[in-house]
């Protein structure tokens, strides 16, 4: 329905406000107007019985318009050139790394030098890890922020942000940052004033007096990390109260019942946009929204928050995409994307933590049975939306998909992941990986796993064992993880270090800061006489960094690899392969991975039983014409290898 009076409202802040509503701000005004009754409503929807409700929405409108106003026309002119591309981030032509400056090379003065490192790599889109100001020794790599504007001093400057944003620019390269909505660290500004007593700051967290509530709320809340940070609140000694702290007890959980916490966050996050952020990485967005007697996760109410968000990000920086990185079970992952009247007016983008996931199941197994059952809840990605798709990144690897599809290949769902975690943690007499059980909850039995995706794909041990042709599985182990999350469709997400074969970097046991987070093993620090080996042949560190640029250099010269719904999996002809066809109008790229230690057999009828007619394939991987042969016939993959067949006349 029309809101006249909601129209009337907007026209007279944007007139006060200054705006040009015939002339330069006419874009934003329009979009104003048209998003106003999906913004009002999602809005009272939540917040329609606060007692500061209508006052925090006329500020909740100002902020959309001071965001507009502070946005240059640099950014308003990408803006337009973004909406011209349609959804710009489906594009075959994106791949990440996903990057900690202090880590990678220092300070963000540094990054510019390396930034030909990367563009010879194939990446034109980075994920600076968390830079804005955070305690160091309680810092959880940066997502306990204590300022949303400042830039730590470890990193450099506002200015140097703004700086390496320009050039990248310039080289056509994206930019994603993190907005940590859930929670700030304790030294942020209004955690101090909650800390000291005031009662408007206290009502920005969670905070009671005893543990009545806390009580009921610890006993239908998941713990997250059961080992580091048991429970899910944090006595306070100077404010005299329990706080919520679902995550590390330095960091205190935002209270989004109160408007005023997400009308200040919304603010910060048109700051982001303003510093010409492609990407907003919405750090845990399944946690915004705390209801007792639920596990206080995925809640409704979350998506109201990220779908608000959404039209306010659309009406004031309408380039900027959203990311949410909700790593959590495969159905609930699903609906960030959005659902019903919102689809695909979410979350534009979230991480196939499901499929990355199900590779290493693969990759342990050698079966592909558990991935295969997965595909049909994955593929309900709505079209317009697409995935981060990955094998590592600085977080652990949950084994959190469905029983369902562990039962649905034939395992146990308990045994089964004992297997995996075991394996990946070494235990296992077969595994050639180390790796380590991060956040074990004794009470569950419930693990996650840490460990580089070299040293888990068996190079550790390999190298340590002086072990030629262990060496050589495992740097085919590493490719064969890679190209299959490249050609997944997606925005491959490389985590730096991966491509340059960096192993555990055990080191962190020696910093009290981190000694009690082991995803610190694979957050290296790099080496860039290491790294300089990627240039010779024959090493390690090239074979594996010229396998990943090839791919990403494939991927880019084959439009058939963007996101546009366009992927199908092939019945499985052998438990051992995954396989999946990409398409676009006549094109189709036949892409299959084996999982196995044996060389893997596949039938031609494979190939034939969608009907498309197909005699001649070009494999752009081994770089090799093949014919397609009778059904009695088979296609022979390598141990470990993976063929990318594109059909056509060759
Ligand atoms: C996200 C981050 C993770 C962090 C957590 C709490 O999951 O990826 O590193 O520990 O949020 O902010």
């Amino acid at each position: 329905m029309y809101h006249y009076t909601l129209h009337q409202r907007i026209t007279r802040i944007c007139e006060q406000q200054g705006l040009l509503l015939n002339g330069d701000d006419l874009g934003f005004y329009t979009r104003l107007c048209a998003n106003a009754t999906a913004i009002d409503s999602l809005y009272r929807s939540l917040y329609n019985h606060h007692l500061a409700s209508d006052a925090l929405f006329e500020r909740l409108l100002l902020t959309l318009i001071q965001g507009h106003q502070q946005r240059n026309r640099e950014l308003r002119k990408r803006d337009t050139e973004k909406a011209a591309k349609g959804q710009w981030f489906l594009s075959n032509e994106i791949c990440g790394m996903s990057l900690y400056v202090d880590r990678f090379c220092g300070k963000l003065n540094d990054l510019p030098t390396r930034l030909p490192y990367l563009e010879s790599l194939g990446v034109n889109f980075l994920h600076i890890m968390p830079i804005f100001e955070s305690p160091a020794g309680e810092s959880d790599g940066g997502y306990a922020v204590s300022d949303f504007r400042k830039v730590d001093t470890r990193f450099g400057t506002i200015d140097d942000l703004r700086a390496v944003q320009k050039l990248m620019q310039e080289k056509e390269m994206y930019l994603m940052l993190d907005i940590v909505l859930n929670h700030t660290s304790h030294h942020h500004e209004w955690a101090v004033k909650a800390k000291k007593g005031d009662p408007v700051y206290q009502d920005y967290f969670y905070m009671y007096d005893d543990r009545t509530l806390p009580d009921q709320f610890d006993a239908t809340m998941p713990e997250i990390f059961p080992e580091s940070a048991p429970g899910s609140f944090t006595w306070n000694k100077e404010a005299g109260k329990w706080v919520m702290t679902v995550f590390h007890n330095y960091q205190w959980d935002l209270n989004y019942t109160n408007p005023a916490v997400l009308v200040d966050m919304l603010d910060n996050i048109l700051f982001y946009a303003n510093l010409g952020v492609d990407i907003l990485r919405i750090d845990a967005p399944a946690f915004i929204w705390k209801q007792l007697g639920t596990t206080c996760q995925n809640l409704p109410e979350a998506h109201t928050i990220l779908r608000l968000i959404r039209q306010c990000v659309e009406v004031a920086a309408p380039g900027m995409a959203l990311l949410g990185e909700a790593i959590v079970a495969p159905k609930e992952i699903m609906k960030y994307f959005g659902t019903d009247l919102y689809t695909a007016k979410e979350c534009d983008v979230a991480y196939n933590a499901t499929q990355m996931a199900l590779q290493w199941d693969a990759l342990a197994t050698g079966d592909t049975r558990v991935m295969l059952a997965a595909q049909q809840d994955l593929l309900q990605k709505p079209f317009g939306c697409t995935w981060i798709s990955y094998t590592r990144c600085h977080d652990d690897i949950g084994l959190g998909y469905d029983d369902s599809m562990i039962t649905a290949a034939g395992f146990n769902a308990y045994e089964h992941r004992k297997f995996l975690k075991e394996y990946y943690s070494g235990t296992h007499p077969a595994s050639t990986a180390s790796g380590a059980l991060f956040s074990v909850n004794p009470k569950t039995q419930d693990a996650r796993i840490s460990g580089s995706l070299a040293s888990l794909c068996g190079l550790e041990r390999a190298i340590a064992a002086n072990d030629e042709q262990a060496i050589n599985i495992a740097i085919r182990k590493i490719l064969l993880m890679q190209a299959q999350s490249i050609f997944l469709g997606g925005i491959p997400m490389l985590f730096y270090g991966d491509e340059a074969a960096y192993t555990n970097d055990y080191s962190y046991l020696n910093d009290e800061g981190k000694s009690y987070d082991n995803r610190w093993m694979h957050r290296p620090v790099i080496d860039w006489q290491k790294n300089e080996k990627t240039k010779e042949a024959g090493t390690i560190e090239h074979r594996i960094f010229s396998g990943t640029q090839r791919l990403l250099k494939l991927r880019k010269q084959l439009p058939v690899v963007g996101d546009y719904k366009n992927i199908r999996w092939i019945t499985p002809h052998n438990i051992h392969v995954a396989g999946f066809i990409r398409s676009m109008d006549e094109s189709h790229l036949y892409c299959l991975f084996n999982f196995s230690n044996k060389a893997a057999y596949l039938t031609w009828y494979a190939f034939k039983e969608q009907g498309y007619g197909i005699s001649n394939l070009y494999d752009h991987w081994n770089e090799q014409r093949l014919t397609v042969g009778s059904d009695h016939e088979y296609l022979i993959i390598e141990p470990y290898s993976f063929c990318l067949l594109e059909s056509g006349s060759y």
